[in-house]
């Protein structure tokens, strides 16, 4: 028997994953644990879970697996740091001090954080290596082709490979500093969004622009090969030396100085989000020919930062060589604690893998759960009054008459999530042909003005019909982005959409339905898809079969159980305190229905606004 704890910390996006015998036991990210959104510290509380959920103490753990190695990625930013010497001083001298005092220390740091109890080995893996373990393992795959894109790790941005069985052997890398992640991240900086999370926003505004800076893009800043290796002129960037990604040639090149954070979106900022998107997507399209060539490989899985581009990896998977492309859904850091146990365990350890048709990722829902029972004792002790539901079918059809009702619903059930997005189980629900819908959830939940739709889930079985998706195609970790179908779109006349495209207000834009599920509708109707099936989530199949029955919609939007900024909530009483801090009409935890009119009068604006206070805009 082999327990093997593997971590990734010190960067963004700490976590812990707990692997028995190969079989993924728990993981989680430690922001929920800390409520501070992309916690780097040494992940303690989520070490914590993975050893009680595994029902064992740390001494009890054969290997920690740490996610990369500190010295190679010292090494890098040493190296670094000298050939642009003394333009880099500055963020050389802010960098260093951490270095020498923790980071280089990292093993005899991790075994001091076990207050000396674990007396197993401890075993560095390759940032890519187990970007790529995290990919392949719990793959469905007996082998496929392997790709993986982040920023950097210690030296590599981005490396193919193949697994097969329970080996992976990465053949092709690409060196710091070209790295499609970080130009992707450079044009996220100057159009004003955050490095590390604001990608997704980029992405999303993408579809209001036209590619215009393709091509200044590829003259200019890259020299894109066939193969889809990209070689950057660092001219244009400053992230070797500076504090900033993008340098004034940069900015000259495209037009002016970065957008300031939350000042307006102008159509420059929303064509430089195409023209990289496309960029993306070409080379994303590029990378995946070369590495079907090299291994011949039907199938392809993906990891790394990069991999959350679900607009790329749709249209890789339908413009592509490969039959079908699985993703991490922890594709970002966080993942890499799962990848390194994982390539503990079949790599280092030669122990077979066996692949049965589903991946061993269990939905992703890898956290913590609470019983109904567990949960009527913490309102019981705090004096809130709720609904019990007799019967799962009572329940359903409870929150289905408040669906249709146009409420929304905080959805609590199971384990949490694993990796950034909400699936079903920490999930704020709502109707998605309600034209109102996605400014309701904005304003009233999330506390923002959103350009972007939100994303929807469909049953599988019906997911064909309402998306351009093949029948039998699915998409159970929201990474894919799939057209809405034909005959569910509205056309938008000729005047509606001359005046729309020159309202400079982007949300009245988005809110024009086009389509009968308008508020997962983007402006170019494309939606972020989740599709779910009874395998992994059964409860929330049970519940929108029902909702379909009802209303003749198989699909709900579904967003993170979370405020803006706030990490997704973990425990009944995260969720109970955004029911209170938010205007969401009711909140659903396991067999427990707590109505907001019945907590209304709990709501105290002063401890509300220090809750909401404490969640960075991200
Ligand atoms: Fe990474």
């Amino acid at each position: 028997m082999a327990r093997i704890l593997g971590l990734s910390a010190f960067y963004h996006d700490s976590a812990a994953s707990l692997v028995v015998d190969g079989e993924i036991v728990a993981a989680a990210q430690e922001e929920r644990f800390t409520r501070k959104k992309h916690d780097p510290a040494f992940p303690t509380e989520a070490i914590a879970y993975c050893l009680r959920e595994g029902g064992i103490s740390i001494g009890e753990v054969d290997y920690v697996a740490f996610y990369e190695k500190p010295l190679r990625k010292f090494e890098r930013l040493l190296e670094t740091y000298i050939s642009y010497a003394p333009a880099g001083f500055k963020s050389f001298a802010m960098a260093m001090p951490v270095w020498l005092k923790e980071k280089l220390r990292q093993s005899s740091l991790i075994r001091k954080d076990f207050g000396g109890d674990f007396k197993g080995s401890l075993v560095f893996t390759d940032h890519h290596e187990s970007h790529a373990a995290s990919a392949f393992f719990p793959s469905p795959f007996e082998e496929a082709a392997i790709l993986t894109l982040d920023g950097v790790g210690e030296w590599t941005t981005t490396a193919m490979g193949v697994g097969q069985a329970n080996k992976i052997t990465l053949t092709r890398e690409l060196p710091f500093p070209h790295s499609l992640g970080l130009l992707y991240s450079a044009f996220t900086y100057y159009c004003g969004f955050k490095v590390n999370s604001g990608e997704y926003k980029l992405m999303g505004l993408a579809p209001y622009g036209k590619p215009i800076y393709r091509n200044l893009i590829t003259q200019h800043l890259i020299d894109l090969k066939d193969d889809g290796s990209l070689w950057m002129d660092m001219r244009y960037f400053n992230y070797c030396q500076g504090l900033t990604m993008t340098s004034r040639a940069f900015h000259e090149l495209f037009g002016g100085e970065p957008r300031r954070p939350e000042s307006a979106i102008e159509q420059r900022h929303m064509d430089l989000a195409a023209s990289i998107q496309a960029v993306t997507e070409e080379a994303m399209l590029a990378m995946g020919r070369e590495v079907f060539r090299e291994t011949g490989m039907r199938h392809l899985v993906l990891a790394g930062g990069v991999a959350l581009n679900c607009v790329a990896n749709g249209c890789l998977l339908r413009e592509g060589p490969f039959d079908d492309i699985w993703i991490q859904p922890a594709a970002g850091d966080a993942g890499g604690s799962l990848g390194a146990a994982l390539f503990v365990w079949h790599q280092l350890l030669e122990k077979p893998r066996v692949v049965s048709g589903l991946d061993s990722q269990k939905g992703s829902l890898l956290g913590p759960k609470f019983t109904t029972t567990e949960i009527c004792d913490w309102l019981d002790g705090m004096g809130v009054s709720y609904y019990r539901a007799a019967t799962e079918a009572e329940l359903v059809d409870e929150v289905v008459d408040l669906l249709a009702a146009d409420k929304v619903i905080g959805w609590f059930q199971g384990r949490m999530e694993f990796g950034p997005r909400s699936l079903g189980a920490r999930s704020i629900l709502g109707d998605p042909r309600s034209p109102s819908m996605q400014a309701t959830m904005n304003l009233k939940i999330k506390f923002r003005e959103s350009f972007r739709p939100f994303a929807p889930c469909v049953l599988a079985s019906e997911a064909h019909k309402w998306f351009d998706l093949e029948p039998g195609q699915t998409s159970p970790y929201m990474l894919l982005v799939a057209p809405v179908h034909h005959d569910r779109r509205i056309e938008i006349d000729e005047s509606t959409r001359r005046t729309m495209e020159g309202d400079p207000d982007l949300r009245a834009r988005v809110n024009i339905p086009r389509s009968v599920i308008p508020a997962v509708t983007h402006v170019d109707y494309s939606a972020r898809v989740q599709t779910v099936d009874v395998g992994r989530n059964p409860r929330l199949t049970a519940l929108m079969t029902a909702f379909a029955r009802r209303t003749g919609c198989p699909v709900l939007v579904n967003t993170s159980f979370n405020v803006r900024g706030e990490p997704i909530v973990c425990t009944p009483e995260d969720a109970y305190r955004c029911l209170l801090a938010t205007e969401m009409d009711a909140l659903v935890l396991e067999d427990v229905i707590v109505f907001k009119r019945d907590v209304s009068d709990r709501v105290d604006a002063a401890e509300r606004e220090r809750h909401l206070a404490q969640f960075q805009l991200d």
